[in-house]
C-alpha cells in the first residue's frame, strides 16, 4: 500500500520494477567486463534461459471469497526466525558492482530480516559482513559459502572464522568444483579473481597466508608484456593494499588461490567430513538430482539447496524449478529444501513454495540493485520483491505460508 501511495503523490520508485528494466540500467552503469561477469552464464546460456522459461510453465492458480487475513510471511527456519521465505544468495566479487559490496547488501537484508549468505569469494571479509548485519539488526542472520579448497588447512580455518563470527550456517556449494565454461568473461579475457578481486576471505585467512611460500605445483605462466598485463598487475598492487600485502605477495597468493581454491575431485567424503568439521547448520548448494539429496539428507546435513549456480555452470541442465518438486519428495521432509535460479519477482518466489521449496534466493537481481543504488538499491529491490509477494498471497487467498501445496498450481 505504501509504495502504491507514494505513486499518488507523483513518487517515482528509486529502481526500475520489471527485473528486464533493472539488468538493461544496471549495464549502463557497470563496466562491459563487470556486467559480463554478472549477467553471463555457461555455454550457450540455454540453462539460463530454461531457469525463467520453466517459472513460466508454472501457473498460479489464485482462489477467491476466502475471508483470508493479511499473509503472514514469517517463517522459522534451523531454529531461528526469518522474516519472509527470501534470502539473498552468495555472489562472488561483489565489488564489481560497489565498493562497500557484501557490507551494504548484508546490511539491507539485515535491516528486513532477510538473510545474507557471504561468498567464499566474498570482496570484504566474513567477520567485516557479520559485523556490519549485527549493526543494523543485532537478530541479523549471516550464512557463509564455502567452496572446498584442496587445502584442507583452509578449509578447516574458514569454518573456523564461519563459527567465530557467529554465522547461521555453512553452505557447502558443491556444483562449481571448477569454473564453468562461460564465453562472455572468455572473449573479454576478463576473471575477477586474477586481479585480486573477491579474494577477501584468503587475504585475510592465516592458514593461506601461511602456506604462500610453499612451492606450487601447476602450468608455469610466461607472460607476454602486453599493456593488459600491465593493467593486471597494477590491480593486483591496489587490491594487495587493501590488504597489506606487496605486489609479490599478492602474486603468490593468486597463484596459490587459483591452485588450491576447488577440488575437481570433491566428493561425498569430504562433504561428510566437513559435516563432522562443524556444528553449524550444513546446507548442500548446487544439487538438482533427487538420488543426490537423498544421499545428502543420510549424510546428516541440515538443509539442501536446488540450484543451477544461476546458469554458469552446466549448460544444457535441468532448471532449478523443474528439479525442484522431485529433490522434495525425496527430502521426504526431513530437511528444509532452499532454491535459487531465474527467481526475478514475487510471483515467482510463489510458485516455488508452492512446489515445495522452504524460501527462495535471490541472485543477479541484487547485484543490479547493488550497481545503480548501493545499499539503498538492494533495500529497494528487496522492499519491491517482498511488497509483491505479499500482495501475490493476499490475491490468492492465502494467509499462512503453510497453506501453499501443489494444489495452488497448475503444470
Ligand atoms: C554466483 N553464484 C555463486 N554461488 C555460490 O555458491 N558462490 C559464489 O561465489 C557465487 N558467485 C556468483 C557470482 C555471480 C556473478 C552470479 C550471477 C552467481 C550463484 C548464485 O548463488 C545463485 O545460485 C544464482 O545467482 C542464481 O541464479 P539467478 O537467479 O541469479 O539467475
Amino acid at each position: 500500500q505504501a509504495i502504491y501511495l507514494r505513486g499518488f503523490l507523483g513518487e517515482k520508485p528509486p529502481l526500475p520494477l520489471r527485473p528486464e528494466a533493472l539488468e538493461e540500467a544496471a549495464k549502463r552503469r557497470m563496466s562491459p567486463e563487470a556486467f559480463a561477469y554478472v549477467a553471463g552464464g555457461a555455454g550457450m546460456e540455454a540453462t539460463m534461459e530454461q531457469n525463467r522459461q520453466a517459472f513460466a510453465r508454472v501457473a498460479l492458480w489464485p482462489r477467491m471469497l476466502r475471508g483470508a487475513p493479511p499473509p503472514d510471511l514469517r517463517l522459522t527456519l534451523w531454529g531461528r526466525p526469518w522474516a519472509a521465505p527470501l534470502f539473498l544468495a552468495p555472489i562472488g566479487v561483489l565489488e564489481l558492482a560497489h565498493p562497500e559490496a557484501e557490507l551494504a547488501a548484508a546490511r539491507a537484508a539485515a535491516q528486513r530480516g532477510i538473510p545474507f549468505m557471504v561468498s567464499n569469494q566474498a570482496s570484504h571479509p566474513l567477520e567485516r559482513v557479520v559485523e556490519a548485519a549485527k549493526g543494523v539488526n543485532p537478530e541479523a542472520l549471516v550464512f557463509f559459502q564455502l567452496y572446498h579448497s584442496t587445502d584442507p588447512r583452509v578449509v578447516a580455518s574458514f569454518l573456523r572464522r564461519a563459527e567465530r563470527a557467529g554465522c547461521a550456517g555453512v553452505v557447502l556449494t558443491v556444483d562449481t568444483v571448477q569454473l564453468g565454461w562461460r564465453p562472455r568473461d572468455l572473449e573479454l579475457g576478463h576473471l575477477p579473481f586474477l586481479k585480486g578481486q573477491g579474494l577477501a576471505m584468503y587475504l585475510t585467512d592465516p592458514a593461506f597466508l601461511a602456506a604462500l611460500e610453499e612451492p606450487l605445483e601447476g602450468p608455469a605462466l610466461r607472460p607476454k608484456p602486453t599493456l593488459a598485463l600491465l593493467q593486471n598487475l597494477l590491480a593486483l598492487r591496489q587490491a594487495g593494499k587493501r590488504f597489506g600485502l606487496s605486489l609479490p605477495q599478492m602474486q603468490k597468493a593468486v597463484r596459490r588461490f587459483v591452485a588450491t581454491y576447488s577440488f575437481p575431485e570433491l566428493s561425498w567424503e569430504e562433504v561428510r567430513r566437513v559435516r563432522e568439521a562443524t556444528p553449524l547448520p550444513l546446507l548442500l548448494k548446487g544439487l538438482l538430482h533427487p538420488e543426490d539429496v537423498t544421499q545428502a539428507v543420510a549424510l546428516g546435513v541440515d538443509g539442501v539447496y536446488v540450484s543451477n549456480h544461476g546458469g554458469r555452470q552446466v549448460d544444457g541442465s535441468l532448471s532449478a524449478l523443474e528439479a525442484l518438486p522431485l529433490a522434495v519428495q525425496a527430502a521426504e521432509g526431513k530437511v528444509p529444501i532452499l532454491m535459487d535460479s531465474g527467481v526475478r519477482t514475487g510471483a515467482d518466489a510463489v510458485k516455488a513454495l508452492a512446489l515445495g521449496a522452504k524460501a527462495v534466493g535471490l541472485g543477479r537481481p541484487y547485484v543490479y540493485a547493488l550497481a545503480l543504488k548501493g545499499e539503498k538499491g538492494v533495500g529497494a529491490l528487496l522492499d519491491h520483491f517482498l511488497a509483491e509477494l505479499e500482495l501475490t498471497l493476499a490475491l490468492m487467498g492465502v494467509a499462512r505460508l503453510e497453506e501453499l501445496g501443489p494444489g495452488w498450481i497448475q503444470r
